[in-house]
């Protein structure tokens, strides 16, 4: 192959990826919904202890959900107003993507990257350690990203502070 046709082939290859990576986002958003709900199973543990717990117990909405969700068909604001506090923080778009102090340290948002480490390490944006009932992930880029997709772009449920 001359040159020029190298060049050319791996200009194609090039755009021929982007597109691909942009056409998995839907992809991504799926499997990240899926890991979040338990339909798909993730390997956590509480943090300074090296036994996984089961995998049912790790599932985000375990914590992150109103205990009792609403019903489809069925009325969306009497279910929530008996659901109580919820266990963690709601995590969503406007949760996770706008500048808000969390935990008593600075403003702050998340990106790819920082929630990346705080799923895997217990530490938030502003450098502030997680408390421990949030489990730390051993959990690969793959369906890290995938997890961030689904929460960085989800609407905020109804009833959740913006
Ligand atoms: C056993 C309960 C539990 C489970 C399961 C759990 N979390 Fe949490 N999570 C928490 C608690 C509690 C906090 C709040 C910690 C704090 O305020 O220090 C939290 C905080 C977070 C935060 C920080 C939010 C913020 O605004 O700074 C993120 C991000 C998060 N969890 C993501 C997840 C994801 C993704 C999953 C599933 C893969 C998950 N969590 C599963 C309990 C849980």
């Amino acid at each position: 192959m001359s040159r020029s046709r190298r060049i050319l082939a791996a200009a194609v290859l090039c755009t021929s990826t982007a597109v691909q990576s942009q056409h998995n986002e839907p992809a991504d958003q799926q499997r990240g919904e899926l890991l979040y709900e338990g339909g798909l199973p993730l390997n956590g543990q509480l943090r300074g202890h090296s036994q996984a717990l089961p995998a049912a117990a790790v599932r985000c909405i375990n914590c992150h959900e109103p205990s009792r969700r609403p019903v489809p068909g069925g009325d969306a604001d009497a279910a929530l107003a008996g659901a109580g506090a919820r266990f963690a923080p709601p995590l969503d778009q406007p949760s996770l993507t706008r500048f808000h102090a969390r935990r008593g340290g600075p403003s702050t948002r998340y990106d790819e990257a920082t929630f990346c480490r705080a799923m895997r390490t217990s530490v938030d944006p502003g450098e502030v350690l997680l408390r421990k009932a949030m489990p730390q992930y051993a959990v690969d880029d793959d369906d890290c990203r995938a997890l961030w997709r689904f929460l960085s772009q989800r609407p905020a449920a109804k009833g959740n502070p913006p």
